[in-house]
């Protein structure tokens, strides 16, 4: 893929990630899920449709949620800096030799025109740069909950080649903020940002296309507490899949979800500014214990092998190809049984005090 990225025509410029569109099996269920436990705000509603938004948010939505036949994830979408980007993003996709639609105003609702595509790594992207303006809640703390959820962060997406992936992405203007490696050069995943945080993307090797999970943000901690409170509260504590945790890589506090379908949704907080042009990429070592969770808890085996199925532009499930390089749950649930907290030469806190 390398290769083919060379002489693209310019990318556009992408500003952030914007939003996603899931496809549930069971609507009422999710909207509990999506309002009745994280508050989003509903924009808009149809029979077979929620538009959500966070309180942070004035754009028309971040998330649809839409009632289908088969659980999938359906759309990823990036917003652009200007009307002139969609026409840069339908030649650099043109040019990568996959399949491009130029589609009107309103073709999803609240958003202008827009680019959709089936990127090289057989994801379903948007791009668009006009949407319809709704009134910003930030200062709503009348409708905030004690769990209340500022913006969409992330997409986390699981792909064979993470190296390809990467290069892809850089082609695109993205940039790395942390990688995850081994000594043999393996590459098991990326975080790549656009915005000033550590990801607007996340590309983890596994089988894919598929959709690991999408992040939205909070301010605090406690927001994230209560979340995993008032799911222990109204008996849906099966819906935690991973966490309350402090991440290695990111550095994020972070809690994972399971929507009534399995979507696996995070909520994160705490991260850090990467605007500067040298910030500088941290790369961890697989073997390393606290690169997925900073106090070292395990990861538990469902968080590496379950992801959403990808559609393709009609609504048709995405063939899933295979990684054949080395996962990382392997090194992570002990295929070689090896990893460590710390290095035997590695200096630590205990031991040099706070000279750091
Ligand atoms: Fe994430």
């Amino acid at each position: 893929m390398s290769d083919t990225t060379r002489d693209l025509p310019t990318p556009p410029d992408v500003i952030r990630c914007a939003y996603a569109e899931l496809v549930v099996t069971d609507l009422q269920a999710s909207k509990w899920f999506y309002t009745g436990l994280l508050g989003l705000v509903v924009t808009h509603e149809t029979e077979d449709a929620l538009y959500l938004r966070a309180f942070e948010e004035y754009l028309h939505h971040s998330l649809v949620v839409r009632q289908g036949p088969v659980a999938a994830a359906a759309k990823f979408a990036y917003r652009v800096r200007t009307p002139q980007d969609l026409d840069l993003a339908e030649a650099h996709y043109r040019a990568l030799g996959v399949e491009v639609r130029r589609v009107p105003a309103g073709t999803t609702r609240g958003i202008g025109e827009a680019v959709q595509v089936v990127d090289p790594l057989g994801f379903p992207v948007e791009f668009f740069h006009e949407a319809e303006h709704v009134e910003r809640f930030h200062q709503r703390y009348d409708l905030h909950g004690a769990g209340a959820i500022s913006r969409l962060d992330h997409f986390n997406v699981v792909t064979p080649d993470v190296p390809a992936a990467r290069a892809y992405y850089e082609g695109l203007g993205f940039k790395v903020s942390e990688d995850i490696e081994d000594d043999e050069g393996t590459v098991y995943a990326a975080w790549m940002y656009r915005k000033p945080t550590v990801h607007d993307v996340a590309l983890t090797g596994g089988d894919g296309p598929r959709m690991h999970h999408i992040a939205f943000a909070t301010h605090e901690r406690s927001q994230i507490l209560h979340l995993c409170d008032h799911l222990g509260a109204v008996r849906r504590s099966d819906q935690i899949e991973r966490g309350p945790g402090r991440h290695g890589v990111s550095n994020a506090f972070y809690l994972y979800l399971l929507d009534p379908d399995g979507h696996r949704i995070e909520i994160y907080t705490h991260d850090y500014y990467t605007g500067d042009p040298d910030n500088p990429v941290i790369t961890w070592d697989v073997h390393d214990n606290q690169r997925r969770d900073w106090w070292g808890n395990p990861v538990v085996p469902s968080w590496y092998a379950n992801a959403s199925t990808v559609l393709d532009l009609d609504g048709t499930p995405r063939p899933v190809t295979e990684r054949t390089q080395d996962r990382e749950s392997d090194v992570t649930i002990g295929a070689d049984g090896f990893s460590y907290t710390r290095k035997d030469d590695e200096a630590v806190g205990f031991k040099v005090g706070h000279q750091v």
